[in-house]
């Protein structure tokens, strides 16, 4: 049953990839272009550091599977990707190698293939403290994900329907161990309010995963033979707004969710993420050309990263949060909503050498 809903989970995903998609909030923000911002190539660099962990990169392969032998492949080749670019990477849920250990190996080939390179076990907010642990011995982990799917378990025909001991349980798990835990929403997003409370119970970090890429109710209810559960299609916030709206929150954001190319990377970077998954878009690369096309991938977008910070007068991944955005659309309603104001993001560049004289609402 686990091996079947890892393989279908992989197939309907690929389906999206290639159906149609909705607003990506990521094209309600834009950069505002300041032609003599440029900097030099060589002085760039694409390294992040979040909750003790230092990355050489700010780009991070996401959470997306195990626990088949189809699903083990394909962590193989992830894992090789990983490797050859210094990307960290993220295990499917563990939950498969809980529940039949016999499955460990399609994990511990992420380790094998990887050796050296970061990579992050991940769990569901019910694995017992034993688990987690077994966990992270067998891939040796450098991180631990917990996984947060409200919205997946309701539309899953099998899924959880008890969730009060989310919290207490992930408070549990972040005492027992002794490597950054970041909780993880898996394309829904996190709420501000989601991402205090995350704070209070001492997780790391928050990977907010939001809407607009992979739909995972919309994955659980392509399982369902009526299809009953289509109203939670597209259902939640996105990565863009969920940054927006836990800005100050006070606990470092990794962003992910219908990131689709490096200027997505880049405003994310710029609206607060410390780094920036993909899951979806990824396993579509590998899925469609092998390792090499991946490999081509990752190493296109690190390369355009580097470009786009070059223009931007970023020296760091963390120096484009000096740079001025434009939030538009839906998402500025949003925002307005939140009570989020939008205008001093749009005057950050060169802020402390010569403060602009602003005038009007900041809205
Ligand atoms: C996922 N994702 C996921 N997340 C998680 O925490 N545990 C998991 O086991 C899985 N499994 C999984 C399988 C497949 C096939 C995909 C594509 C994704 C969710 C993933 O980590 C991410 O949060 C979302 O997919 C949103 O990112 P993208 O796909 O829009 O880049």
């Amino acid at each position: 049953m686990s091996a079947q809903r890892k393989d279908d989970h992989v197939r309907l995903a690929i389906e999206q990839q290639d159906g149609p998609r909705g607003v990506n909030q990521f094209d309600e923000v834009s950069f505002v272009h300041h032609a003599l911002a440029g900097i030099d190539r060589p002085d760039v660099s694409l390294a992040t550091a979040f909750a003790g962990v230092s990355w050489p990169v700010p780009i991070y392969i996401n959470a997306m599977t195990g626990g088949s032998v189809k699903t083990g492949v394909i962590n193989r080749d992830l894992a090789t990707a990983a490797r050859e670019t210094g990307v960290p990477i993220a295990s499917g849920s563990m939950n498969a190698y809980f529940k039949d250990p016999s499955c460990a190996g399609t994990f511990s080939v992420l380790r094998e293939q990887n050796p050296d390179g970061f990579v992050i076990a991940n769990v569901n907010a019910t694995a017992s403290v034993d688990n987690v642990w077994r966990a992270i011995e067998l891939l040796r982990a450098d991180a631990l994900q917990i996984h947060v799917n409200t919205a997946q378990e309701t539309a899953m025909p099998e899924g959880d329907r008890s969730f009060s001991s989310w919290p207490g349980q992930i408070e549990k798990i972040v005492a027992a161990v002794d490597i950054p835990v970041i909780v993880k929403e898996v394309g829904n997003g996190l709420s501000r309010q989601t991402v205090l409370t995350l704070k209070d119970l001492g997780v790391s970090a928050a990977d907010v995963s939001g809407r607009g890429g992979t739909d995972f109710a919309r994955i659980e209810n392509g399982r369902r033979q009526l299809g009953e559960y289509a109203f939670l299609h597209g259902w939640g916030q996105s990565a863009a707004a969920c940054l927006l709206d836990a800005q100050g929150a006070g606990l470092p954001l990794l962003a992910s969710g219908g990131v689709r190319h490096p200027l997505d990377v880049a405003r994310a970077l710029a609206l607060g993420a410390h780094a920036v998954g993909a899951s979806g878009g990824f396993l579509r690369a590998l899925l469609d050309g092998g390792v090499e096309a991946l490999v081509a991938k990752l190493t296109t977008w690190l390369d355009q990263l580097e470009a786009l910070q070059t223009m931007l007068g970023a020296r760091t991944p963390a120096d484009l949060t000096h740079c001025d955005l434009l939030i538009h659309g839906s998402l500025r309603d949003f925002c307005a909503d939140r009570g989020i104001q939008t205008g001093p993001l749009a005057r950050r560049f060169g802020a402390a050498e010569a403060p602009h004289e602003t005038t009007g609402s900041s809205q």
